[in-house]
Order: C-alpha cells, then sequence, then structure tokens
C-alpha cells in the first residue's frame, strides 16, 4: 500500500517553530518518523512539503492512480482553502487530516476545518503520533478492496 504524507505551510519550520506547541523535533525527524514507521507497517510512503496551495493542490491531483491514501496535515491552509477540499474531493483518495497541535483547544480561528469533509478520520494533538496513527488507519479500513468515502 502506497501512502502520500503531505504538509502544508511552515511545517518546515517544526523544531525553529513554537516548539511549546509544535516540539523540538524537526520536519527531517518527522520524514524519517515516517519512514521508519512504513518500514515497520509494510508500507510504502512519500513524503511532501510545500508552503504554496497550488503546489498543494497539484500533488494531490498527481497522486490519482498512485496511491492508495493520503495523510494530511494542512498547516494552516485548514482552516481557509475550499482548493484543497475540492482537490481530495475529486481523487477520492482515502485521506486522514493530522495536526500536531490539539486545534480544538487554541484559537476560534482554527475550529473549522474545510479539509475535515473529505477526511475518513482525524488526529490531532498526539504530535508525530497522529501521522502514525493515520497510516495504520489507512492501512486498516482502507487498504486494498476496502470500499472508498465517495462510493
Ligand atoms: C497545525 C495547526 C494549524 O492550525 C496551524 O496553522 C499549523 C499546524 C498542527 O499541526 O497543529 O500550521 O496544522
Amino acid at each position: 500500500m502506497k501512502i502520500l504524507v503531505i504538509n502544508g505551510p511552515n511545517l518546515n519550520m517544526l523544531g525553529k517553530r513554537e516548539p511549546g506547541i509544535y516540539g523540538r523535533e524537526s520536519y527531517a525527524d518527522l520524514v524519517e518518523f515516517i519512514q521508519r514507521t512504513a518500514r515497520e507497517e509494510g508500507l510504502e510512503a512519500e513524503c511532501f512539503q510545500s508552503n504554496h496551495e497550488g503546489a498543494l493542490v497539484d500533488r494531490i491531483q498527481e497522486a490519482l492512480g498512485v496511491f492508495d491514501g493520503i495523510v494530511i496535515n494542512p498547516g494552516a491552509y485548514t482552516h481557509t482553502s475550499i482548493a484543497l477540499l475540492d482537490a481530495v474531493k475529486a481523487v477520492n483518495i482515502p485521506t486522514v487530516e493530522v495536526h500536531i497541535s490539539d486545534v480544538t483547544k487554541r484559537e476560534e480561528f482554527r475550529q473549522v476545518s474545510y479539509i475535515r469533509q473529505a477526511c475518513v478520520k482525524t488526529y490531532m494533538g498526539l504530535g508525530f503520533e497522529g501521522y502514525r496513527q493515520g497510516m495504520l488507519y489507512l492501512k486498516e479500513h482502507c487498504g486494498a478492496g476496502k470500499p472508498r468515502a465517495g462510493d
């Protein structure tokens, strides 16, 4: 099973960025964690990060026919982007939403998630572990032969 792990804006700043909220580990550490998880679980994972909304839309579109599942942390685009929601709906690939922090305990403007409508599951407030949970969920519930959300 091939899983695409997408991280949106400012997640390349992990480790430097508000460590009290996002921790002290870097984006490179996150990629290593995801690749280790993939090896342990017999999955194939590819990581992609961009600060640009259109680049994220392009990457989701390119996943069609290539990836079996997507784990996405859209960063601040979670709260603003209908384009990312539409992209996930368009490809109809099972997608899990992940946030490092628990957004439900943060500012009012973080309480909206557009992408959530198109996602089969959300994990938040678990740090890097949320990405592992997302990958495991896709493996267990959305592997070969399992029905897709939009079917
Ligand atoms: C985030 C939460 C978002 O509100 C924020 O804009 C981010 C990161 C998280 O992983 O906790 O950039 O998605």
